[in-house]
């Protein structure tokens, strides 16, 4: 049985998982309008891995007798002034994430709860290539330089990246 401070915990980082897949469902639209379908491909399928994440805390929290608690998802913007003002923000986004994992195991850490620690560390690995995977997007379009002509080869790229569901994951 988990204790009610770490379920409380994980509850909230559910909730983060949903705002994420919220941002990123934004900024498809977002790059869907600006007619860059690649952008928003890769977006798209961001926001389904985002789903992905909160599903393995809700099932983690149901496994050890938790309760899950749904609360309201903020508000995700809906306007960014480039897609390099967008991808500079998924970066952002995803340090801010990992730092919210850090805390998490810190918690289980500090309440001696092992089972959980071990459950968020595939969360401290995937955020390794959470980091990666934006900070590579990010530094192509740095390199393109507002060039419509780069924005759309990366954008056709992008539009490569398929979903892959939870099973075949790692
Ligand atoms: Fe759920 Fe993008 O980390």
């Amino acid at each position: 049985m988990i204790e009610k401070k770490m379920s409380k915990a994980l509850n909230n980082q559910l909730n983060a998982e949903l705002y994420s897949a919220y941002l990123y469902l934004s900024m498809a639209a977002y790059f869907g309008s600006e007619d860059f379908a690649g952008f928003s491909n890769w977006m798209r399928i961001q926001a389904q891995e985002e789903l992905t994440h909160a599903m393995k805390f809700y099932d983690y929290i149901t496994q050890r007798g938790g309760r899950v608690i749904l609360t309201s998802i903020e508000e995700p913007p809906s306007e960014w002034h480039s897609p390099q003002a967008a991808f500079e923000h998924v970066y952002e986004h995803e340090c801010k994430v990992t730092g919210l994992i850090n805390e998490l195991v810190n918690l289980a850490l500090s309440e001696g709860d092992h089972a959980t620690n071990n459950f968020l560390q595939w969360f401290v690995a995937e955020q390794v290539e959470e980091e990666e995977s934006a900070s590579a997007v990010l530094q192509k379009v740095k390199l393109a330089d507002d060039s419509l002509g780069s924005l759309f080869m990366i954008d056709n790229e992008l539009g490569q990246r398929v979903f892959h569901p939870p099973a075949e994951e790692k």
